[in-house]
């Protein structure tokens, strides 16, 4: 065993003792009441790295901070750029955790807390293989610069703002991201492709205030009533997104991908079994694989209207609203989209409501170059870390940092995700494998050591 291998045995336990630490920071970058708790995660992780001996800076945006740290750049070897992120999305619904979010407790060689596996838990491996190359060999053999932000779950605002004037300080030759999942339990994935996603709220309001039911029920239209009748709209029973134009840029999935999908050993059986479904549903002529990875969808994440207290109100409510995301695919354009779907409302808002549209946030899909020795170099790490070659796969969450780092760094990302897909990302009792954890801090050393075998570009 060398050195750094000792190094990351030995060390097990002050790395996961340094994830419960972040863990128990509830920094959910959703909520403005907890802004000191964003920024105190932002803090830890810088404090981190100062202490790995990196330069380090916390900058400060009309946002949530963001962590910029470096190690001295190499004559030859290629610079890797670590993107992650430090917030976590709201814990709610809070009475089914079986223990609190953010008291990081350990169940069956898991972690479970609010941002165990998204993304603090994932990000940190490169943070502590970092440290255990510095602490045993005393230098990389590539430059790592680290980016990690607090805003990623709320569409990435201010990195988008930071980095097109910043392009020298983030100048890298790969991008490395580690915010996504393993195809299953000891089968590691490098993912290709994100999805994008278009995030509006709708609201609809009828008469000043909320009314009787029975005196003004029928006569005066009910804003609850037309938002049920307006989303009813935008899917048909077949699965198909009914905005028109909706499909235009979609480019249609290819056989080759196609048979590499349904090559994979996905038991649809217990898939349905894990989620407690009786059924699968989705647009017609697609595979499940098909539809969460490469098919553009529509959701509803948010539904208010009326009364929701305990028992009976008959009541009109005076408002109803909606939030709802498209995930979109590459090449669909999501300026394009919010335009078609407002048209779509005007047209069919019925009389005597009105209608306000907001655009949350927005971010187009992305497929990644496999054609590269970044990429050969982080199938080794993985198969040497988890004795086990990676499979290539996609997925239906969105990064939305990935298509700006192409575009203003000109870099491809390496998506190498330690989580799985049963983690319970964004919802109660998130999880994240330890032996995945420490699994992964090896991966990401290999992966330093991997990448160092290749000369710089240009
Ligand atoms: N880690 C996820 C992205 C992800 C999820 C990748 C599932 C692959 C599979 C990330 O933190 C996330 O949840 N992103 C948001 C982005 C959005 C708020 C712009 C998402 O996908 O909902
Ligand atoms: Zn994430």
């Amino acid at each position: 065993m060398t050195k750094l291998e000792s190094y990351l045995q030995e060390h097990r336990e002050v790395f996961e003792q340094d994830l419960f630490e972040l863990l128990r920071i509830p920094s959910i970058s959703a909520s403005s009441e907890a802004r000191p708790d964003v920024l105190a995660a932002g803090q830890w992780v810088a404090d981190r790295l100062t202490g790995m001996g990196l330069e380090t800076e916390l900058i400060s945006t009309d946002g949530h901070p963001i962590v910029f740290a470096q190690t001295p750049s190499v004559a030859n070897g290629p610079t890797v750029l670590v993107y992650g992120h430090y917030d976590v999305q709201p814990p709610d619904p809070l009475a089914e955790w079986h223990s609190p979010p953010f008291e990081p407790t350990v169940r069956n060689g898991n972690v479970v807390a609010r941002g165990a596996t998204d993304d603090k838990g994932q990000m940190l491996t490169h943070v502590q293989s970092v440290r255990a190359w510095l602490a045993t060999v005393g230098k990389l053999p590539i430059q790592i610069k680290f980016l990690i932000e607090g805003e990623e779950e709320v569409g990435s605002r201010a990195l988008h703002h930071y980095l097109p004037d910043h392009t020298d300080q983030l100048a890298c030759d790969v991008v490395v991201i580690s915010d996504t999942s393993q195809f299953g339990p000891g089968m590691p994935a490098i993912t290709y492709g994100l999805k994008g996603i278009a995030y509006f709220e709708l609201t609809l309001t009828g008469a000043k205030q909320d009314l009787h039911s029975g005196t003004f029920g029928g006569a005066v239209a009910n804003p609850a009533n037309a938002l049920t009748q307006l989303l009813a709209r935008f899917i048909d029973n077949q699965g198909r997104v009914q905005i028109p134009g909706f499909y235009d840029d979609v480019i249609p999935v290819e056989d080759r991908e196609r048979q590499n999908f349904a090559a994979l050993p996905f038991d649809e059986t217990r898939f349905m079994q894990r989620l407690e479904v009786d059924a699968l549903a989705g647009e017609v002529g697609y595979t499940t694989l098909e539809r969460r990875w490469v098919r553009p969808t529509f959701d509803i994440n948010g539904l208010t209207s009326g009364y929701q207290g305990e028992g009976a109100k008959t009541v009109l409510p005076a408002s109803a609203s909606a939030k709802f995301s498209f995930r979109l695919v590459p090449n669909q354009d999501p300026t394009k989209i919010a335009a078609a779907l407002r048209a779509f409302l005007q047209q069919h808002c019925p009389p005597g409501i009105r209608l306000q549209l907001a655009e949350m946030h927005h971010s187009p899909g992305v497929v990644v170059s496999l054609d590269s020795p970044y990429v050969h170099a982080a199938a080794t790490a993985i198969h040497r870390a988890f004795e086990r070659p990676p499979v290539f796969i996609r997925e239906g969450g969105s990064i939305p940092v990935v298509t700006a780092f192409r575009q203003h760094l000109g870099s491809d990302t390496l998506l190498l995700g330690w989580g799985q897909d049963d983690d319970n990302t964004h919802g109660p009792n998130e999880k994240f494998s330890l032996a995945d954890y420490h699994r992964g801090i090896r991966a990401s050393a290999y992966l330093w050591e991997e990448l160092g075998k290749i000369s710089r570009r240009g």
